[in-house]
């Protein structure tokens, strides 16, 4: 089995590939270009199976390299895991032209460049899609508001995914946006509820369990529906 996760220099995404090479699956990690070495090629120096490649998502050029480091064999898993955010205290009067174009750029448009891209080598009916969303992108659950730019863009990668799924409707395979939960990550912050590992874990169950499942789904890293 094989799991390409763009965005593994740490958090979710080292997680995620910890957990799948624990699991016995081959994994392509991705750094972003010019990355020093850090906590992936360290894992990569303990864990037979992982390989490191280089991706950014806002700079579509970079996906072309991946070809290469698949190397031809059809890939289980593709698992859009990077992002990021600006806080909790981010609102529409504070939000900047720059800030509100950068985090739509990395958490949707990005990643979903990545997976029209990169699509194509998961070459298995059961292989899964997957990009990181947030349970703060649903738009039927926010009823407390903050994170403005950062639900807003979560929100969008949840409509070009379930848009791309439409558009694809006879595809097998299954696409998820995945809810991590709040995990302890530079981004989740120390108070938040979930070591990486408990997440890592449910994502990967979650993911096993929705293979097959034809068409687009929000679902949680404990296999739950979360409405859109
Ligand atoms: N932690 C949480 O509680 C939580 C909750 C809901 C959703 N999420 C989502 O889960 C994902 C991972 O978050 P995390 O908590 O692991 O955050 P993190 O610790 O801040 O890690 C973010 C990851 O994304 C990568 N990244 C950022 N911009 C990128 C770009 N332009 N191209 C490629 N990679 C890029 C980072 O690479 P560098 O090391 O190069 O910066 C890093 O690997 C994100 O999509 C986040 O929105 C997290």
């Amino acid at each position: 089995m094989l799991a390409l996760i763009i965005g593994a220099s740490r958090g979710l995404g080292l997680g995620l590939a910890e957990e799948y090479l624990q699991r016995g699956w081959d994994v392509i990690g991705t750094v972003r270009p010019g990355t020093e070495p850090g906590l992936l090629h360290a894992l990569a120096r303990r864990q037979h199976g992982l390989s490191l490649a280089e991706a950014d998502v806002t700079v579509p050029e970079t996906f072309a390299g991946l070809d290469d480091a698949v190397g031809g064999r059809p890939l289980d898993l593709l698992f859009v895991v990077a992002g990021i955010s600006n806080g909790p205290d981010e609102s529409i009067a504070t939000l900047t032209d720059d800030a509100f174009t950068r985090i739509m750029l990395t958490n949707a448009l990005g990643p979903m460049r990545a997976v029209q891209a990169l699509a194509p080598l998961v070459a298995k009916p059961d292989g899964v899609i997957a990009v990181m969303t947030s349970g703060l992108g649903s738009v039927a659950n926010n009823t407390s508001g903050a994170w403005a730019g950062y639900r807003a863009s979560k929100a969008a990668l949840n409509m070009m995914l379930r848009s791309y799924a439409g558009e694809t409707k006879e595809d097998p395979r299954a696409m998820l946006a995945v809810d991590p939960g709040w995990v302890r990550t530079d981004m989740g912050g120390p108070n938040a509820t979930l070591d990486v590992q408990t997440s890592a874990r449910g994502m990967v169950d979650a993911i096993a369990a929705r293979a097959g499942t034809s068409g687009g789904h929000f679902v949680d890293y404990q296999n739950k529906d979360v409405a859109w």
